[in-house]
């Protein structure tokens, strides 16, 4: 039977702009069917379904029809987007791209950059110790992972305000006015460009121990990453790995103040943070979905999904599936959900290649402002960036916490 001729139920528009309750809406989807209409496309609701599309190699990212879905027609975008980049290659090609890259994302690699990241969490958080209030989004979450992707990259750090001015404005791909701003966009992802080159021609003579030096060195039987092919590696790594960071820690933090008995916790012991970041990127991902199109005709629980069907795993409802955790909708960083994988890293052919990294900068923020942050509460209200297909996560995040001469 046609995907299409199914009677399915609809996501309804109050799904979105429901915040963090959306996984409410899409537990009653899901608690109805495994498969439900979206506006482009469907919707995967169940975690065993989302997991095999995700590793079956002919269902495509859908990465690539961002431009298309947004009606961007402009040339120069279109043109750069035509750029091999791993976020939407696929087969043979995207293989190759990991599999050079992927010793360079390592957990020692990351576990290299743990002392820094630990440095730079402290300077962000030293100024608001004294007075015991701060927005968290923009004192804490927006500076954060910048110095971080800096320092993996080797840029130096004179260099750090004017690479973070390009990554916001390269970021507006991924918002719904991004057809506003496409000049922006290209003329920043233009200037990026050739920065990047300049940092490959310095490494390329004097090699550091940095990611650049990593990349360009790395090699598998005499096959080595072309430039075009690096400078979009990095375009990709700091598209997916800045704002994502951001916006999960801010998720795991209106967690914690929604759960100040796990923050508690936390702070008493600080070796939790491993199971608190997997349990926060369970519990509320920054990333709540991704898109497949089908590169051919397929069939799937006996149903045909015609090429160029659009489906969506839903990364909320498969984190807070029944059938693979237990109590899904406890939060609680002690339980053993060691049964299971969430999903908001991704899983199978695009798996998170920064995983390891993202994990490190989650864990070590986390362990140090549990003690940092006592008593932690809201100071005003949490508000929520609209849903959409991009990354996601509080706007604001006003927060108070005991001062060291209260505590
Ligand atoms: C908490 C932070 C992060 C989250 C929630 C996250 C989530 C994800 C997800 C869900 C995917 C798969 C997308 C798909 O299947 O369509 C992905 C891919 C990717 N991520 Fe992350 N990510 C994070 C941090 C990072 C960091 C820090 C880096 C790099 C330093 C990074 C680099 C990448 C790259 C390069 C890919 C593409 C892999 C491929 O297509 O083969 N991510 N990420």
């Amino acid at each position: 039977m046609l995907v299409s001729e199914l009677e399915l139920p609809n996501l309804d528009a109050t799904a979105t702009g429901a915040g963090p309750k959306n996984r409410d809406v899409l537990a009653g989807l899901a608690a109805q069917s495994w498969l439900v209409r979206h506006p482009f496309g469907y919707l995967l609701t169940r975690h065993e379904d989302c997991v095999a599309v995700l590793k079956d190699k002919r269902w495509h990212s859908a990465t690539k029809l961002i431009s298309q879905l947004k009606g961007i027609t402009d040339e120069r975008y279109l043109e750069r987007q035509k750029r091999p980049s791993i976020l939407s290659m696929e087969g043979d090609e995207h293989q190759r791209l990991r599999r050079l890259v992927s010793p360079a994302f390592t957990p020692r690699s990351a576990d290299r950059l743990r002392p820094f990241m630990r440095e730079v969490i402290e300077e962000l958080i030293e100024p608001f110790v004294a007075t015991g209030r701060c927005e968290f989004v923009s004192d804490i979450c927006e500076p954060y992972p910048i110095p971080i992707i800096c320092q993996l990259l080797g840029a130096p750090r004179e260099d750090w305000e004017q690479f973070s001015q390009w990554a916001t404005t390269i970021f507006q791909v991924f918002n719904d006015d991004l057809a506003d701003h496409v000049d922006e966009v290209v003329d920043a992802g233009i200037a990026l460009e050739a920065y990047v080159r300049g940092l490959i021609t310095e490494r390329r003579k004097e090699p550091r121990d940095d990611l650049l030096s990593e990349m360009i060195a790395a090699e598998e039987e005499g096959d080595r990453l072309n430039e075009t092919e690096l400078v979009t590696m990095v375009e990709a790594i700091i598209l997916a790995g800045t704002d994502t960071t951001r916006n999960q820690l801010a998720c795991a933090i209106a967690t914690f103040v929604d759960h100040p008995d796990q923050w508690a916790r936390l702070a008493d012991e600080p070796e939790l943070a491993n199971r608190a970041t997997e349990e926060s990127l369970r519990y509320l991902g920054a990333i709540r979905a991704t898109g497949r199109f089908a590169s051919e005709d397929i069939e799937y629980r006996d149903i045909t999904f015609p090429a160029g069907t659009l489906v969506f795993p839903s990364f909320v409802a498969a984190n807070h599936d029944t059938d693979m955790f237990e109590e899904p909708d406890r939060f609680d960083i002690e339980a053993d959900r060691s049964g299971a994988t969430h999903l908001t890293l991704g899983f199978g052919l695009h798996y998170c290649l920064g995983a390891n990294l993202a994990r490190a900068e989650l864990q070590e923020a986390l362990s140090i402002l549990a003690t940092r942050m006592p008593n932690l509460r809201l100071d005003g209200e949490i508000t929520w960036k609209p849903d959409g297909f991009g990354i996601w996560g509080p706007a604001r995040l006003p927060l108070a916490f005991d001062t060291p001469s209260l505590g």
